[in-house]
């Protein structure tokens, strides 16, 4: 049973037994999880979900608590696999060599500072800076092609034509990875979230694995020819030394390599597409934004804030610890409740209003903080603000496709629109085709 929201919360305590019934996979929560998430914070904090046998922290304070406290609370559950991994899918992963061992996200050793700075190299501010030309350029190509794909119906989606490819042409071309095409890599790193994050069925499970293996193949034969093409991310890994001055083995950086080809373009184009849902629905911002300075910048943060893309993120107690009230044991699997933080009221005044100027909007949790807070916040901000500017000048008309239902990537750890339907008024009128020339 999926409840779209606990609504039989009673101040008598009733409200424990509505959170008994919350799915995190549910379709109830995944589009509607505010009220589960108001619930958690006020009413239990730290929580035991049975389902997945997490404890969900929810509020902002604690969860800043565990992410500067590496100590006690480690990173290495960061990319277990949610959902049990059955024999068969086990097999067909060991057959392809298949191996996460400590890399970056899930990596609380002496080796992560070193390859940590590997990916910051590639991704700092002057970098990104230097990459907003690029960004413009692939934008204004996919934005035009879109407008040609306006289909008989008038429709366009903006998810599958836009938003989901910009952030892979831009880590590609950022990264120097050749000899696989945008579509290929997408298709990868969305089986690869869904086979670690997702609750993909045993049958889902085994059309998955393959794809995630072929992956993991492909990523060991480039790291394998690594030095191939100077200046590119495989080679820095080829060239990197860890603190004992060995070079990094194959294993490892193909590790890396993965969670960065994951993380630096699925959660991108997730965060593009609620920016361009959010914005369109916005009385009048579509408008606006195209040219009003700074604006596109604060709706993306108040986006970050409100409706991550990355909406929660794991750690494991190393020993037993007491959190917002709560005595946890040893090895206690923690779920931070990254989405819901940004709205906690502690912190953020009228968390459920979208104000691009609020003094405090770069406060929200949306990247992590401390040793691992994300290397690509830079990146992901500015890929994000480029893209809304640029569909708001090269698409001044549209609006959003007639209401429907649109579907809803809903992972444990990642939450996005999988479809973001625009419609042009009638036929394409001077004006809107005279921007698209421009
Ligand atoms: C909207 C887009 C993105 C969001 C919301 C996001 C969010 C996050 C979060 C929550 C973490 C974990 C922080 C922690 O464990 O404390 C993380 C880590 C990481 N992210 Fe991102 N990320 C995004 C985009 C990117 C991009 C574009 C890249 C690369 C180009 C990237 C690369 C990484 C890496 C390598 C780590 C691990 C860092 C470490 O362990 O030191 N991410 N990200």
């Amino acid at each position: 049973m999926t409840l779209s929201a606990p609504e039989t919360i009673s101040p008598d305590g009733a409200s424990h037994q509505a959170l008994d019934l919350l799915d995190l996979f549910g379709d109830g929560f995944v589009r509607d999880p505010y009220p589960w998430l108001d619930t958690l914070r006020a009413e239990a904090p730290v929580h035991h979900d049975p389902r997945t046998g997490l404890w969900l922290v929810s509020r902002h304070e604690d969860i800043r608590r565990v992410l500067l406290d590496p100590g006690v609370f480690h990173p290495d559950n960061a990319q277990h696999a949610v959902t049990p991994l059955p024999v068969g899918v086990l097999r067909v992963l060991a057959r392809a060599g298949f191996n996460l061992p400590p890399a970056l996200a899930n990596n609380g050793t002496a080796s992560h500072p070193g390859l940590r700075r590997v990916v910051t190299r590639f991704f700092d501010a002057r970098r990104v800076a230097a990459a907003v030309p690029v960004i413009e350029r692939i934008a204004d190509e996919l934005l035009a092609a879109a407008w040609e794909r306006f289909d008989a119906s008038g429709e366009v989606d903006l998810f599958t034509s836009f938003a989901q490819v910009l952030p892979c042409r831009v880590l590609m071309e950022l990264l120097g990875i050749d000899g696989v095409s945008p579509a290929t890599l997408i298709r990868w790193s969305d089986a690869s979230l869904e086979l670690f994050w997702g609750r993909p069925t045993a049958e889902r499970q085994l059309e998955l694995a393959p794809l995630v293996a072929e992956f993991h193949q492909w990523l060991t034969r480039t790291v394998r020819a690594g030095a191939a093409r100077p200046g590119s991310f495989v080679a820095a890994l080829a060239e990197h030394r860890l603190p004992g001055g060995e070079p990094l083995d194959v294993r490892t950086a193909v590790g890396a390599c993965f969670f960065v080809f994951v993380a630096g373009q699925s959660t991108t184009g997730q965060l593009i597409a609620t920016v361009l849902r959010r914005a369109l629905a916005e009385d009048g911002l579509w408008s606006r934004v195209a040219d009003e300075p700074g604006l596109a910048e604060g709706w993306v943060e108040e986006v970050l804030r409100r409706e991550p893309p990355v909406t929660t993120w794991r750690r494991v107690a190393a020993r037993p610890a007491e959190l917002g009230g709560v005595e946890l044991p040893e090895g206690a699997q923690l779920l931070l409740m990254l989405m819901g933080s940004g709205s906690d009221p502690e912190v953020f005044d009228a968390p459920e209003r979208m104000c691009p100027q609020r003094a405090n909007v770069r406060r929200h949790l949306a990247f992590g903080v401390g040793r691992h807070l994300c290397p690509g916040a830079t990146l992901a901000r500015t890929e994000a603000a480029v893209a809304l500017r640029q569909a708001a000048r090269r698409l001044p008309r549209v609006r959003p496709a007639a209401a429907e239902d649109v579907p809803m990537l809903g992972l444990l750890s990642f939450r996005a629109p999988l479809r973001v339907a625009v419609e042009r008024p009638g036929q394409p009128d001077a004006e809107a085709q005279g921007a698209q020339e421009t």
